[in-house]
C-alpha cells in the first residue's frame, strides 16, 4: 500500500457535523491527496449526537464518497469504512448489532469519550471493549484531561492493548500548544496512528504531510514507519498491533 493512511475523518457529507456537500468533501480529499494520503477511513460519528443519518444513508452516501475518491489526483484515494464511536452503555451491543461500524470490518474501533472524563473510568470503558473481542483505538488522545502529561496513564492503557491516535494538527506548534508533548509521546513510540480528524477545507483541514514534516525532523525513522504504515497493515490483516 502506498502513501499515507488517514485513520479519522468526517469526509462522508451531510452525515454529521462534517463535509456538508459532496462539493466540499471533493475538495477535501483534493487536499488529503495533496498532502500525501492514499489511504482514507470516513469515521462519522456515532453515538455523540452529532450524528444525522440512519445506517441506510450513511452507507449509500459512503459508496458516492468512494466513487468521487477513487478518481482524485492520478491514484485515486481509498476509502475504508468505520465510525467514531461516542462510548456509551449500549455501544457494544450496537457494535455487535452491526449498527456500529468497525474499521473496514476488523476488530478495530476508533472510540472516543467525554473529554473530562476520570482515568478510572476510561480504563473500564475500554476493558469492556477489549474483553468483547475489540480492540480500541483511543481518538485524538491529546483532548483528555485525564491523560494530558499523564504519562502514566497512557502506558497503563497501552499495556492493556489500548491504541492511541492523535490528530495531524496536534504536531504542529502553530496550531497547538500541546504540539511538544505530543511530539514527545510519539517519539517514545507511545502513539500508532495519525488521523487528521479532518471536518471541512478549513476546520481541522487535512495536514498530514505538514504534520510529517514536523515529526521527521525530531523522530526515529522506525518509530514513524511505525506509526505511519506498519501499524496498517497489521490492522488490515486484523492482527494483533
Ligand atoms: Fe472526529
Amino acid at each position: 500500500m502506498s502513501g499515507y493512511v488517514d485513520l479519522h475523518s468526517h469526509i462522508v457529507p451531510g452525515v454529521d457535523d462534517g463535509s456538508e456537500s459532496m462539493e466540499e468533501t471533493i475538495k477535501m480529499l483534493s487536499m488529503a491527496y495533496d498532502e500525501g494520503v492514499r489511504t482514507m477511513y470516513a469515521t462519522s460519528h456515532f453515538g455523540s449526537g452529532k450524528e444525522k443519518y440512519d445506517k441506510t444513508y450513511l452507507l449509500e452516501q459512503l459508496e458516492k464518497v468512494k466513487k468521487a475518491a477513487a478518481d482524485i489526483g492520478d491514484e485515486g484515494i481509498v476509502i475504508l469504512p468505520g465510525n467514531e464511536i461516542y462510548c456509551r452503555s449500549d455501544s457494544i451491543e450496537r457494535l455487535k448489532n452491526n449498527e456500529a461500524l468497525t474499521l473496514n470490518g476488523t476488530r478495530y474501533i476508533l472510540v472516543e469519550f467525554p473529554y473530562e472524563i476520570r482515568f478510572d473510568d476510561l480504563f473500564d470503558s475500554l476493558k469492556k471493549f477489549i474483553v468483547s473481542g475489540y480492540v480500541p483505538i483511543l481518538a485524538h488522545i491529546e483532548r483528555y484531561g485525564c491523560l494530558y502529561k499523564k504519562y502514566e496513564n497512557i502506558a497503563q492503557l497501552k499495556s492493556t492493548n489500548v491504541l492511541m491516535q492523535v490528530n495531524c494538527s496536534s504536531v504542529i506548534p502553530k496550531l497547538d500548544a500541546r504540539a511538544s508533548y505530543i511530539r514527545k509521546l510519539i517519539k517514545d513510540g507511545m502513539i500508532d496512528f495519525l488521523g487528521s480528524d479532518c471536518h471541512s477545507t478549513d476546520w481541522r483541514k487535512p495536514c498530514m504531510q505538514s504534520a510529517i514534516d514536523v515529526l521527521k525532523r525530531k523522530t526515529g525513522e522506525k518509530i514513524l514507519e511505525k506509526m505511519l504504515f506498519t501499524n496498517h497493515e497489521k490492522l488490515m490483516k486484523n492482527e494483533f498491533i
